[in-house]
Order: structure tokens, then sequence, then C-alpha cells
């Protein structure tokens, strides 16, 4: 039974309020998920459209995932009830009325056509527009930059080359670094007001078979998401221990992970197949970490295992305990191979990136010469 507080009356029957959403959701990242909360807390019923490749290359340049993966990646968002795949980039009045949404909700950024044309200006016009709060310090450009980057700094580093290179642009008397407020955005602020956000806040209940996973989740998924799900299947309750970043880093090497562990806690919070998630968890799973969450069966995936500094096997005890499992997740993405990806296709990336910033700064001067405030 609906219970927010918008629900409409209509012929003295209750109406949900149905929301619609859409987006590119490349990458999806806990900004996506931050904003698809929102936006279902303004309503009933969440219908999300996703854009297809050839929309989004045209308008945008190449995905980094395919329309397949963005489709099943938005779906994993415990916030969304439906996804409408390859919805149109610019959102008309008849999609809403198509799929029966009372308005269409966006962050307080600006998405502009190839055209430089406001993608939402038609839902504005006609007062079915509402907005919700960016996540600052994270988009699909970003995490792209960080991946260029390629360095343990790249959370600091971007920022610091881009001062430089904009205090030498203000002593040369340009102002054509001008950054974009949206997506030139700076770091993420983790905070525990996030995290409850984010969080069921929900027990596991009398007699639930609790499920433990561990591992990076960096840059989360379809893999991770197909994992998750099989995880899922296994019992009632699943927690998902993170490794904190320094462990990733001994494991996975030099540049990761690419998200720290914050970032990483929510985007794993964000999957509807998860229950709760220990925030730095032991690289080892010991008899006390079981004891205490009192855990029926730990799984993991066919991705290798790496032995502990003291060169045990990190699953040893659930082995000996027989509460060990072994799950196929059927799907062979890797964080290394999403990195892969990016580097292959590196100058089309970078030049995306330049594009996007470029349209944006130019609209924000443009909103700027004609004195309004951004
Ligand atoms: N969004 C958000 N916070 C972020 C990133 C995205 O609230 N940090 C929101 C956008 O405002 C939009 C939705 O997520 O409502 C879908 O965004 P999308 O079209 O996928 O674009 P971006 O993630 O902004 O990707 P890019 O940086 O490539 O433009
Ligand atoms: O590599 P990472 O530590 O992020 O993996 C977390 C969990 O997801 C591991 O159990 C891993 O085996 C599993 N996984 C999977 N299939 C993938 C990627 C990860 O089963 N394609």
């Amino acid at each position: 039974m609906p219970t927010n507080t918008t629900e409409k009356m209509l012929n003295g029957h209750k109406k949900d309020v149905r929301v619609w959403c859409d987006g590119c959701y490349d990458m999806v990242h806990f900004g996506h998920a931050n904003s698809l909360r929102q936006a279902k807390a303004l309503g009933d019923y969440l219908i999300v459209g996703v854009h297809t490749d050839e929309e989004i290359t045209k308008h945008k340049g190449p995905p980094v995932f395919t329309e397949q993966e963005r489709y099943k990646m938005v779906r994993g968002i415990k916030w969304v009830d439906e996804v409408v795949e390859g919805a149109p980039y610019v959102t008309t009045l008849e999609t809403l009325d198509k799929y029966n949404c009372d308005f269409c909700v966006h962050g307080d950024d600006i998405t502009m056509t190839a055209e430089g044309v406001d993608t939402y200006h038609q839902v504005k016009e006609a007062g079915k527009y509402r907005e919700v709060q960016r996540t600052a310090g994270v988009s699909t450009t970003d995490l792209v930059g960080r991946m260029l980057l390629l360095t343990r700094n790249h959370f600091r580093q971007g920022q610091y080359e881009y001062d430089v290179e904009r205090e030498h642009s203000s002593t040369m008397g340009q102002d054509s670094l001008a950054r974009s407020p949206w997506t030139g955005c700076s770091q993420f602020l983790p905070t525990t007001q996030k995290i409850i956000q984010f969080s069921d806040g929900k027990s596991p209940k009398q007699g639930d078979r609790i499920v433990y996973v561990a591992g990076a989740f960096d840059l989360f998924h379809v893999g991770h998401l197909d994992f998750l799900e099989k995880a899922k299947q296994q019992g009632d309750y699943l927690i998902v221990g993170l490794h904190t970043d320094p462990v990733v880093n001994r494991y996975k090497g030099s540049n990761y992970p690419i998200m720290n562990l914050h970032e990483r806690v929510l985007s794993v919070l964000a999957c509807k197949y998860v229950s709760e998630v220990v925030i730095g968890a032991p690289y080892k799973v010991t008899k006390d970490l079981m004891d205490h969450f009192k855990v029926d069966l730990v799984v993991h995936g066919l991705t290798p295992v790496m032995a502990d500094v003291d060169e045990a096997d990190p699953f040893g005890y659930p082995k000996a305990i027989n509460k060990f499992l072994s799950l196929d997740s059927g799907n062979d993405m890797t964080t290394e191979r999403i990195v892969e990806r990016i580097i292959r296709n590196r100058l089309e990336y970078q030049e995306r990136n330049r594009q996007k910033e470029k349209k944006e700064t130019d609209l924000l001067n443009s909103l700027r010469l004609k004195g309004l405030q951004v």
C-alpha cells in the first residue's frame, strides 16, 4: 500500500504518483543511485528510461557500457520499480503520458542534445519537471577521468592539475578554463547521513539464513550484480564485507581501487540484493567474524583469491567448517576489463570529456553574460 504523502485522489480512489527519470546511466555509480532515491521519495512508483548506445554516441560520445549492461544495472538499484529500454534522449510529454507518469525528475545539472538544446525543455514548460540535488564529486565523466589518470593520487591529482592550469590561464588573462559547476565537481564528501539514506536499516529476522561475501566491489559492475543476485538466492539476508583501500591495493596492484571505500559502500548499498555492508571488512574470514554476524554461508565467485599476508587462504576457516560455496556468477566482467575498455578508447573518452565540459562552460558563460547567477 502506498504511504506517500503525495498520493493523489482520483474519483475517490487513491492514485499512485508515478515518477519518470531518464538518462544514460553509464558506469552506474552512487550519484545516479542517489538521484533515483530522491526521485522515488517524490512519489510511489519509479520508472527509469535508459537511452540506447546509438543515442548516447550521437549526443555525447560512446558509452563505456553497452545498453544491455546499463539496463541491467539500473534494474539492480533498489529504488527502481521499472526500466524502459531505449528511452528517447529528449524527454517529451508523450513519453510521460505513454507511461502514465505525473512528472519527470532530474538532478540540478544541465543536459543538452548535440545541438545544445536542453533535453528537458518540453517538460519544464509544461510544469512537469522536478529537480533533485546532484551528488557532488562523482560522475561518469569523473570516473573515466580517474581511470585515464591511473594514478594512486587520482582523487586529488585531477583537481591539482586543473588548479595549476587555471592559475596559468588567469595569468594569461583567459577565462577559457572556467570549470563547469555541474560536471567539474570536486571531491565527494561522505557523511553518515548519506549512509543512513542508502541503508535499509533492517536487522536479520529470527531464522533468516545469513550469507556473507567479501571483496573490493570497485567500480560496481554487472559482474558484481549477477554475483550478488546469485549469492542472495543462497539465503535471506546478504552481508557484503568491503575491504579497505590499502587491502584492495595490496591484492589488485598499485592503481586500485579506483573508488575509495566510502564510495564503494554507497554503490553496494544501492544494490537491491544487499541487506548490510561491513565498512572495512578483514581480509581473512575468521571464526570471530562469522560468529559475530551469525553467518550460515560464505560465498565467493570464480575470480582468483590471493593469499593473506601470512600466506593463509582467507576462506580457510569457512571451508574447514563446510560453510563455503564457490559460485559461478555466469558473468566475466571485472573492474580491470572496464579500465581496459577505457584505455583502449582513451582518445575517444578524452575528447568526450573535453566536449562535455566545454558545452557546459559555454552555457555557464552565456548565463553569466545575461547576468544570471549559477
Ligand atoms: N546524477 C546525479 N549526481 C551525479 C551524477 C548524475 O544526481 N553525481 C543524476 C543526473 O542529474 C541525472 C541522472 O543522474 O538526473 C542520470 O545522469 P546521466 O544522464 O547518466 O549523466 P551523468 O552521470 O551526469 O554522466 P556524465 O557525467 O557522463 O554526463
Ligand atoms: O573482484 P571483487 O573483489 O570486486 O569481487 C567481489 C566478488 O564478486 C567476488 O566474490 C568475485 O568472485 C565476484 N565476482 C563474480 N563475477 C564477476 C566479478 C566478480 O562472481 N564477473
